[in-house]
């Protein structure tokens, strides 16, 4: 006998967060347009994460169209500031329309260039960093998310059970600087299948 929900997947489906008006609307034109957005669930994830940690100073890689830096904006802490560094254009500018729309273009900036080479230009120490560029990137990124993450800082990765993430985990599983857990788990509307999420306090 199994003491476990034999209509897991529906129930579950049936939890997922409601949406606002305004993450709806850019969860349907991610879906229209094929933009991979983190969705309602890992979006409220972070939300959460950025919330408890009470994190005021916020690094991401990889806006898109600003869904997971509305997230991370709206669980940040009063008078704090997110940065949010996108390389495509068009994706910045709709990144930066949208924050406007939520009411956090005061406190949450999108620049615009490759992440990996705009990080030898920034000074931490950021409270929470949450990656989600290009998966071969994830490596190279984290040397410098080890400088920029202050010590008890958060990090959080999305997508790490892509193939291109493989180095990127081992890499972060053997580094003494950080303590982490990385999770294998089926995020309904985030990966079609199950999905990788690492999750790593900066340590030492
Ligand atoms: C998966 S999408 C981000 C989705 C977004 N985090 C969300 O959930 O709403 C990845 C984004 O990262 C951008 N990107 C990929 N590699 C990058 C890099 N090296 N530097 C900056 N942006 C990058 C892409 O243009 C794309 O918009």
């Amino acid at each position: 006998m199994s003491w476990m929900l034999k209509d897991m997947d529906a129930h579950f489906h049936s939890l997922i967060p409601q949406s606002d008006p305004l993450l709806a609307q850019l969860e349907a034109e991610a879906e229209a347009e094929h933009i991979p957005i983190v969705g309602p669930l890992v979006g409220r994830l972070l939300h959460i994460l950025a919330l408890v940690s009470g994190a005021g100073r916020i690094l991401e890689l990889g806006a898109a169209i600003g869904y997971s830096t509305i997230c991370l904006g709206r669980g940040m802490a009063a008078g704090g500031s997110l940065l949010s560094l996108e390389h495509d254009p068009a994706m910045a500018a709709r990144a930066r329309a949208n924050l406007e729309r939520a009411g956090l273009a005061g406190s949450c900036k999108v620049e615009e260039g490759d992440a990996l080479e705009l990080m030898v230009g920034l000074s931490g120490p950021y409270d929470l960093a949450f990656v989600d560029i290009h998966k071969e990137g994830y490596l190279p990124a984290l040397m410098h998310l080890t400088r920029l993450v202050r010590p008890g800082g958060l990090l959080v990765v999305d997508n790490t059970a892509f193939a291109g993430c493989k180095d990127f985990t081992e890499a972060l599983r053997d580094d003494p600087g950080w303590l982490e857990a990385q999770v294998l788990c089926h995020f309904p509307l985030h990966s079609p299948e199950k999905d990788g999420l690492s999750l790593a306090v900066r340590v030492g």
